[in-house]
């Protein structure tokens, strides 16, 4: 008893975690009609219609999966929305396509090199689609027949009839299959598939024929024709993987378990070349396809030089995903260098890409993203605490309104009350300072706090010369 109860716990516990909320869990998809043009308020997006419209034809060109090489780069303030598109484009492209997000800073780890982590990075992002053909038997279940063993020796044996629309056959069953035609609870009138390399069964639906026994079907029974032709057929499965996930099963240092681990570590050269050439293969023989997919490198002025040149070169190679980067910096140093470029990123890269702008938002679409918000924390509002909080988000940030909606909501539910009203968000606005107070705060108090620097004195030259 008591296992149960704590396996139910963990249960709850895990699905709880699944649903927990994000800074960009009410983003669903981009928001575009059929015709790829944005609706004003779609999918938890709000305007910044341009720029989602761009990320439309990003959309279409890696659904097309011809063009790889490409980059794109959404550049704008903070909090205008640059990666909540990112994410709304991967939601758009589905579970097929590769979408591998990562942060700028993330190549900075002491396991790999900054180019191997870059490697890795492009490579998952990289989908291989492997066509198989594999031999199955697909029929309606006639009668199953299974005969037990009289003095206990030897398993079970039996037969199976199935049947298509032009023919009948009788299988010979073994105790495996028995066992697994007991486990599914198939039962004569179930129209039936077999794998034949693996013995693996499945239940397509019940038949049509036998839509009239009330008895053996439930609500949601599912009703399919009798299967027609040749009881044996030939059926082709597609399987997608990534190149990255083909690197590590092959990696003979690493095995497939490091897939679950993470912990895959540098993977050899050599290693890459031989899947190349394989891949290459296959898909000559056609026996696979290339997917392009997606990578998206967020904050990407964290990237430094050798990184950014490195990126020049994998972007001309013939199996590149499209990469995506995002970064809110102005004229600004390239990393590992004393120059400075637009967006921190070298002149000979920003030629190579196209550039998405992202523009601050004007007070309706803070107050709609600022609604949809509070929806997403199961936040009741009054309408005049939303304008408030709206005016707020005007005059500090989008992001800290958006903080405020869950600590409003924590200080009115301690009140007592279902609906956090005008008085909750100014307790909250007086409690916790956005950035401008903090910063008017400093200024007012700076003597009293540690190593001061604000004045230009000694300690600030000092850590400018640090920087550098
Ligand atoms: N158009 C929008 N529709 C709905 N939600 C949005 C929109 N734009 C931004 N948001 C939400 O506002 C918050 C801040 O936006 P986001 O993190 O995308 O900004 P950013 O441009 O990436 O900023 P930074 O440069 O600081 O990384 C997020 O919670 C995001 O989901
Ligand atoms: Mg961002």
């Amino acid at each position: 008893m008591a296992s149960i109860t704590a396996a139910k716990e963990q249960e709850v516990r895990e699905i709880t975690r699944i649903e927990r909320i994000g800074a960009h869990s009410h983003i669903r998809g981009l928001g575009l009609d059929d015709g790829l043009e944005p609706r004003k308020v779609s999918q938890g997006m709000v305007g910044q219609l341009k720029a989602r419209r761009a990320a439309g034809v990003v959309l279409a060109m890696v659904k097309d999966g011809k063009i790889a090489g490409r980059a794109v780069l959404l550049a704008g303030q903070p909090g205008t929305g640059k990666t909540a598109i990112a994410m709304g484009l991967a939601q758009a492209l589905g579970a097929d396509t590769p979408f591998t997000s990562m942060a700028g800073s993330e190549i900075y780890s002491l396991e790999m090199s900054k180019t191997e982590a870059l490697t890795q990075a492009i490579r998952k992002s990289i989908g291989v689609r492997i066509k198989e053909e594999t031999e199955i038997i697909e029929g309606e279940v006639v009668e199953i027949q299974v005969e037990r063993p009289a003095s206990g020796s030897g398993g079970k044996t039996g037969k199976l009839t199935l049947k298509s629309t032009e023919m009948e056959t009788m299988y010979d069953l073994g105790s495996k299959m028995i066992e697994s035609l007991t486990k599914e609870k198939i039962q004569t009138g179930d129209v039936i598939t077999i794998d034949k390399a693996t013995g693996k069964i499945s239940r397509l639906g019940r038949s049509f024929t036998r839509a009239r026994d009330y008895d053996a079907t439930g609500p949601q029974t599912r009703f399919v024709q009798c299967p027609e032709g040749e009881l044996q057929k030939r059926k082709e499965v597609v399987h997608t993987v990534t190149l990255h996930e083909v690197d590590v099963i092959n990696s003979r240092t690493h095995g497939f378990l490091a897939l679950f681990s993470g912990d895959t570590g540098e993977i050899k050269s050599e290693v890459r070349e031989q899947i190349n050439a394989k891949v290459g293969e296959w898909r000559e023989e056609g026996k696979a396809d290339i997917i392009p997919g997606v990578l998206f490198i967020d904050e990407v002025h964290m990237l430094d030089i050798e990184c950014f040149s490195f990126l020049n070169r994998a972007l001309e190679d013939e199996m590149a995903p499209i990469v995506i980067m995002a970064t809110n910096r102005g004229i600004t140093r390239i990393r590992g260098t004393n120059i400075s470029s637009p967006h921190g990123i070298p002149l000979d890269l920003l030629d190579r890409m196209v550039i998405i702008p992202t523009s601050p938002y004007e007070e309706p679409e803070l107050k709609e993203i600022l609604k949809i918000r509070c929806e997403e924390e199961d936040c009741e509002m009054s309408e005049d605490a939303l304008l408030v909080l709206t005016k707020i988000a005007v005059e500090t940030s989008l992001r800290y309104a958006i903080q405020l909606i869950t600590t409003a909501s924590l200080v009115s539910r301690k009140r007592k009350r279902t609906e956090v009203g005008i008085d909750d968000v100014k307790k909250v606005y007086s409690l916790f300072l956005d950035e401008g107070r903090s910063t008017q705060f400093l200024k007012e108090y700076q003597d009293e706090y540690l190593y001061d620097q604000s004045a230009g004195g000694d300690a600030a030259e000092a850590m400018e010369v640090t920087v550098q």
